[in-house]
């Protein structure tokens, strides 16, 4: 390696592009969308209107954020055959597995599929942000032995994914705190599935390859998977009184503690504490402390053995699990709101292209003679 280069393994603190679409400021404890406060998005706006904004670069006025909302509404269909497909596959396919796989067959559906202008890819990013929660739920269904509910045009984001999922509208507190998720979801600069998102888009493939890679990426328990992997520890543990002697043996045998700890946020990740008082009024509301309690353990624990903060997918998990969503759909849902930041980087990256090449360090045998097959 020559002496100027220098190589950070994991490309930890590597600049790696020019961004403007969000920035996560750990010191400041801060993360903006567009230059808007996650609290204030999170507080106030609901996540068409986020998803609006990461694409077009400033908040949508009311006729808008209509048009778009409209756009996103009467595009949640899939096409016949990929329904057929979802019916045809094995009732234990992983739902990550099967979300990447829609995603990339929906290019065959798309006129627009080979068009990577920037309009065609903004007009390609609301059917993919209307379709995601359809494939979700209709293979959920579909696995459960149960036929795909329609999706329903007079329901918002959120309440048209729990109608399709369980053919109930979810009450209101349901619905804000689950579009408050999808909202802190939704970008995180260049985390592994955008920058592999990135990656495949400045080859010049095309939008549904770059997304089908972010998907893969995402799936991984380092990266989204782990609000499925925070619950199913939650789970494990089983009560308060557990709580710590399970956590006090997982880490003297060295386990990874899902959803703890994080690449850039080293005080403390911004969305966790919004998530964490969501978990709150969930658990006031029902009068039921057990997850808020666990919970509240975990992260004492944490925090005196390792030093570690809760990452956003640690109050996710217990929330998601209180307003009743399938273990097995967390990271899927992360991907439904995901997709608005993967797109507008996507569509930052085409924008002003150059193909992501870095270089690796060498390590392997120096310089062999080939012997010949019949001499080996
Ligand atoms: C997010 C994550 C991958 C960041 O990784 P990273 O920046 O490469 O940091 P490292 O994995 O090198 O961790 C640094 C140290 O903290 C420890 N550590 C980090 N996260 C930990 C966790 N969740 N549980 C226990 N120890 C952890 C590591 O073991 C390592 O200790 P060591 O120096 O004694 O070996 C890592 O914190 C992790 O695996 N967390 C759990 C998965 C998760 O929640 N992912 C979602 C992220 S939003």
């Amino acid at each position: 390696m020559e002496a100027t280069q220098t190589y950070s393994p994991g490309l930890e603190g590597v600049i790696a592009g020019v961004s403007q679409i969000s920035q996560v400021n750990p010191d400041l404890d801060s993360l903006t969308y567009r230059g808007y406060d996650i609290r204030d998005l999170a507080k106030h706006a609901q996540y068409e209107e986020v998803a609006y904004l990461l694409l077009y670069g400033e908040l949508p006025n009311k006729s808008q954020l209509e048009t778009f909302t409209q756009k996103i509404k009467t595009q949640r269909d899939l096409p016949a055959p990929i329904v057929t497909m979802l019916k045809a596959l094995p009732k234990e396919s992983n739902y990550m597995d099967v979300l990447r796989s829609c995603v990339s067959l929906l290019s065959s559906f798309d006129p627009q599929a080979q068009d990577s202008s920037h309009e065609a890819n903004l007009a390609k990013a609301t059917r993919l942000i209307a379709k995601i929660p359809t494939i979700i739920t209709s293979s959920y269904r579909i696995f459960h032995g149960e036929e795909p509910i329609q999706p329903d045009t007079s329901l918002s984001h959120a309440q048209n994914f729990f109608y399709m999922l369980r053919g109930e509208k979810p009450d209101a507190m349901t619905t804000k705190i689950f579009d408050t998720t999808m909202i802190l979801y939704a970008e995180h600069g260049f985390n592994a599935s955008t920058f592999s998102a990135r990656v495949t888009a400045s080859t010049l493939s095309d939008y549904y390859s770059a997304v089908t890679s972010a998907v893969g990426t995402l799936k991984g328990p380092l990266h989204g998977g782990a609000n499925e992997e925070a619950m199913k520890m939650l789970l494990e543990i089983g009560s308060l009184a557990n709580t710590e002697p399970w956590l006090m043996k997982a880490l003297a045998q060295k386990q990874k503690i899902m959803g703890f700890g994080h690449r850039v946020y080293k005080k403390g990740d911004t969305r966790a504490p919004i998530l964490k008082v969501l978990g709150n009024e969930l658990c006031n509301q029902r009068g039921d402390s057990q997850w808020c309690d666990m919970a509240d353990k975990v992260e004492e624990v944490m925090m005196r053995e390792k030093g570690l903060f809760p990452n956003v997918d640690f109050p996710t998990s217990y929330i998601y699990y209180m307003i009743g969503l399938p273990i097995e759909l967390y990271t899927p849902l992360f991907a439904a709101s995901r997709i608005a930041g993967w797109s507008a980087h996507i569509i930052e990256q085409l924008d002003n292209n150059r193909l992501i090449r870095p270089k690796s360090i060498y390590e392997g045998p120096k310089h062999r003679e080939y012997t010949l097959l019949e001499q080996r």
